[in-house]
């Protein structure tokens, strides 16, 4: 029960978190997000890969992927893996400039859970 209440954090309500929806939390001194696909609830790091952006600020989940709002680097919610990095929809070689500043980095993920009402996350995992 002990190792139960320190492993799982609470992020925010089950009903909360919509279908292809979003919801991030600061844990600590980590900002993280949940999000319920139609493959499942998956959790991450909140922070963009590409530019630090808080992907929960804004985000979306398009196709599947977990997608920042800034230049449009998605993420696959599953293992965190890029689907794309820094394409920039809206102005293609603006994004490929600034896709060269980094290069393409997972997101971190985490286990997570449904339990009493709520989404939880394992910050060891
Ligand atoms: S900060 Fe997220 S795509 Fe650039």
């Amino acid at each position: 029960m002990g190792e139960t209440l320190t492993r799982w954090k609470r992020v925010c309500k089950s009903k909360k978190l919509k279908m292809n929806k979003i919801r991030g939390k600061a844990i600590g001194a980590k900002m993280v997000l949940v999000m319920r696909t139609e493959k499942g609830l998956f959790g991450s790091d909140a922070l963009c890969r590409h530019m630090a952006w808080p992907i929960h600020w804004g985000g979306k989940i398009k196709d599947g992927c977990l997608r920042c709002p800034l230049h449009q680097t998605s993420y696959h919610p599953e293992d965190g893996s890029v689907n794309e990095w820094s394409p920039a929809h809206y102005f293609p070689a603006y994004g490929r400039l600034l896709g060269k500043l980094r290069k393409p980095t997972p997101l971190k993920t985490y286990d997570v859970r449904e339990h009493e009402g709520y989404v939880e996350i394992d910050m060891r995992s």
